[in-house]
């Protein structure tokens, strides 16, 4: 390939990739594992994160002319002075969503009309981002719900737009990212086949009542899988059907559907879904704690991170919940740290990393956070000075959360009996 050839291929974004010589990318091959993921001059990911490579697949695509590209690592820890979605372009985009939906439910079906309008609504937002908003803006949600039906669509709004942000935010394809903005948006659209009376009962649904709502994903599923059946020439992404199916499924609790696979199956289960998917349960809860409705007052967003974080290992898994919140936490709390300077929280120390079984046990430590860090929500600097797991006192270590692969903050503890003995044992050796 002459080098003319060269740079007319090169279709990729240098502002936010960076090449990489032949020569270094060997320097990585062997036992090695890539902790990002490479690209080619078309922006296509040719190696994943994750994975190991040798030298003679370096040589192999470097011989076809494949040149070799990651993403640059911005040292801009983002403004959060600005809102990154306009007020009004929301606010029509409600709008549109409460006809739709309206027709949706005296329906039972949506036609392809309708989801390529809804579609388009969602990519004009999409469009509408500027490239700062990658580092910082504040993600302001819809929150003025006047009347019960008006929930569900401010609602399927809200996720649409955390999970829009959370993967323009973490990723550079702008198939994920639209397919992702659409599963966020849609993944209750199954409700709208739920009797009113149901979906909109304040309180507690009684047992029956509740066998009916955990059926709206199986719902949402039907509803998009025919659209596809209407207009059978267009194929919806498989990531909008499952995050309509799966968005309940849960990771120590059985959640729904199929909430039979007990004994640790479950568990299996949550980690073959794709990671949008299990993203997506996250913002559901965001959104849920957060929004005020006729029958309840939503939280503040630093309580309902610090509620997600605490939710680690229960409804969702550690490493997720870290990078909803490393993607997200900032924006949604206006630049502002969720966790504070002198709190106690718990240490998850080991565990399961990407990709691999276990393979040093998992133990717990009680430590205070020391410092935090500007835009590291979930890394501080922190002082490790209890043994959880045996129960005991230990070195004290302060740790800077930044470099500390190994360990990872999984509660913050806010019960203040709780807090009131570990500040006890925490100043006993000072
Ligand atoms: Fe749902
Ligand atoms: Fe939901």
């Amino acid at each position: 390939m002459n080098p003319v050839d060269q740079k007319e291929t090169l279709s990729i974004d240098l502002s936010r990739f960076e090449e990489i010589s032949h020569s270094f990318f060997e320097k990585l091959s062997g036992e090695k594992v890539l902790s990002f993921n490479i690209y080619d001059q078309n922006e296509q990911i040719i190696f994943h994160a994750g994975k190991a490579i040798s030298r003679e697949e370096i040589q192999e695509q470097s011989k076809q002319g494949v040149r070799f590209f990651i993403p640059r690592i911005s040292e801009k820890v983002g403004n959060y002075d600005y809102e990154i979605f306009s007020r009004d372009k929301l606010q029509i985009l409600a709008e549109n969503t409460a006809s739709t939906y309206s027709s949706v439910r005296k329906t039972g079906k949506m036609t392809y009309e309708q989801y390529v309008n809804t579609h388009r609504d969602m990519i004009e937002l999409l469009n509408s981002l500027k490239s700062e908003d990658r580092y910082g803006g504040v993600l302001g949600l819809l929150k003025d719900i006047n009347d019960f039906d008006y929930y569900t669509y401010v609602h399927s709004v809200n996720v649409g737009l955390l999970a829009m942000i959370y993967q323009y935010k973490t990723s550079y394809n702008a198939d994920r990212i639209r397919s992702m903005s659409m599963a966020g948006y849609l993944h209750d659209i199954g409700k709208l086949r739920i009797p009113k009376e149901i979906v909109d009962k304040p309180g507690m649904l009684s047992k029956q009542e509740m066998a009916v709502m955990l059926e709206h994903t199986r719902e949402g599923y039907r509803i998009l899988a025919d659209i596809e059946k209407y207009a059978p020439q267009k194929k919806i992404s498989d990531l909008i059907k499952y995050g309509a199916l799966f968005h309940h499924r849960k990771y120590m609790l059985y959640g729904y559907p199929n909430r039979k696979e007990r004994d640790g199956v479950s568990r299996e289960f949550y980690f073959k879904l794709p990671e949008e998917v299990r993203i997506l349960g996250i913002c559901d809860m965001y959104d849920a704690l957060t929004t005020n409705t006729p029958w309840r007052k939503g939280t503040e967003p630093s309580t309902a991170l610090r509620a997600i974080l605490n939710a680690s290992n229960y409804y969702f898994s550690v490493s997720d919940v870290h990078l909803f919140l490393k993607a997200l936490a900032l924006s949604l709390n206006r630049g502002r740290d969720f966790i504070d300077e002198g709190s106690f929280v718990m240490i998850e120390a080991g565990g399961r990393t990407m990709g691999k079984e276990q393979q040093t046990p998992t133990t717990y430590e009680f430590a205070r956070v020391i410092e935090n860090f500007k835009g590291r929500p979930v890394n501080p600097r922190i002082e490790v000075f209890y043994d959880a797991t045996l129960n005991k006192k230990r070195n004290r270590i302060q740790i800077d959360l930044r470099s500390d692969n190994y360990r990872k903050i999984v509660r913050v503890i806010d019960n203040p009996r709780m807090t009131a003995m570990l500040r006890k044992l925490f100043m006993k050796e000072n």
